[in-house]
């Protein structure tokens, strides 16, 4: 064993992957999530494709009191990998005291008890959101941080500026942040894979939820972009992939004999830019199953196109996006089977 990691969020989507590969590698893990945006049924998955079963707690980050238990019942914790948050941009708008006291107030309790328990790091989950819409493509983490276009974005800046004060302070670990670009798919097995509530506001999700039959029409959000067919384009990560980058992460940051920097920055994507309608072709391909979409008008907020550039993460982290679109879109059809068994 390598030691235990404790993961915050870890009933989530990139959260139960993350697991799963940390299992893989070794380590024992600890997930505390107050589920409110999971399932804890996502444990059996977990077992199922690992033969473990995590430790888990069903608690809140910002409960200090139950954070401090968890830290003192397990002494053996060297890393937390710090996934708890609320995400959806849309609902940061209309509350964004919810946003900016879940997403702040957390980060701050676990960075308090991290201290008191002489934690080794933390791995940070933040995202290409901060670059808004980048001048130069692909964009490197050494791009300037752009006003915030939602609450939600402007907590994942303050996070990571709580995160690099604290280390500019002297606390006595190191920390990672990881930029996600876009995550997407599932895992292999279809045993886990993205459990959203309600109208998927992402579209994978809305894709595939129309490839099934559950929503009518999949709505494209303009075609009239400065992008080759009009339509945005982003970085889209294959999720198991993202969740071995936060393997590497911990294991750079719990390698004393690498002397790496208390604080490092990596963008997490493939490093290719894919558009709208090239995605649904794609995904319409590789599953032989047809997508009814339209064009409608542009989403107010949206990024014209993004995507990054991962040599940094390649060279410094030793980590690479290996799944392939297609593959990545046949996990993400087969999770979405896998929890619509009509489909
Ligand atoms: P998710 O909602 O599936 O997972 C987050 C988990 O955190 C959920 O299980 C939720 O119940 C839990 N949680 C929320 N607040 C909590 C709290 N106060 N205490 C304990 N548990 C709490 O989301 P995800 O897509 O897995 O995202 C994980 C992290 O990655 C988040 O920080 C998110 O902002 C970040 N991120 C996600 C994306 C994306 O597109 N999915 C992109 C960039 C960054
Ligand atoms: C992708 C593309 C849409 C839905 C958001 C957050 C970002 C991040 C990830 C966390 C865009 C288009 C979408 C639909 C569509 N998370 N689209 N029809 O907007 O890149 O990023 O999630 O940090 O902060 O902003 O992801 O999946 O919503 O959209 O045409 O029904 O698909 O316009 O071009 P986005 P997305």
């Amino acid at each position: 064993m390598k030691g235990t990691i404790l993961v915050t969020g870890g009933t989530g989507y990139i959260g139960s992957h993350t697991t799963v590969e940390l299992i893989n590698s070794g380590y024992q893990v600890v997930i505390m999530d107050n589920l409110s945006n999971s399932n804890v049924e996502v444990l059996k998955g977990i077992e199922a494709i690992t033969g473990v079963c995590p430790t888990f707690y069903e608690a809140d980050c910002n409960d200090e009191a139950a954070v401090e238990r968890i830290f003192s019942a397990h002494p053996d914790i060297c890393g937390l990998i710090h996934f708890a948050a609320s995400k959806a941009v849309g609902e940061s708008v209309q509350k964004p005291l919810l946003y900016y006291r879940n997403n702040l107030l957390s980060l701050i309790v676990m960075l308090e008890a991290m201290q008191r328990h002489g934690t080794k790091g933390i791995v940070f989950s933040s995202s290409c959101t901060v670059y808004g819409q980048p001048e130069q493509l692909p964009v490197t983490e050494q791009a300037p941080i752009q006003e915030a276009l939602s609450p939600y974005g402007n907590t994942k800046q303050i996070n990571e500026e709580i995160v690099r004060d604290t280390i500019h302070a002297g606390a006595p670990f190191k920390a990672i942040l990881l930029r996600y670009f876009n995550p997407i798919g599932a895992h292999p097995s279809a045993l886990i894979g993205e459990l959203p509530l309600g109208v998927p506001q992402n579209l994978i999700p809305y894709l595939t939820q129309t490839a099934a039959g559950i929503r009518r029409e999949l709505s494209v959000f303009g075609d009239d972009y400065n992008t080759p067919d009009g339509s945005c384009i982003r970085d889209y990560i294959n999720v198991v992939d993202l969740a071995k980058a936060h393997v590497k992460a911990i294991e750079r940051i719990l390698n004393p004999e690498l002397g790496s920097p208390a604080l490092e920055t990596f963008n997490v994507g493939t490093g290719r830019g894919v558009s709208v309608l090239e995605l649904i072709r794609t995904f319409e391909q590789v599953t032989g199953v047809p997508v009814p979409h339209k064009i409608v008008g542009r989403r107010e907020g949206d990024i014209e196109q993004v995507w990054a550039d991962p040599k940094h993460a390649n060279e410094v982290l030793g980590w690479k996006a290996e799944e392939s679109l297609a593959d990545t879109l046949r996990s993400a059809w087969a999770w979405q089977k896998h929890i619509t068994p009509k489909a």
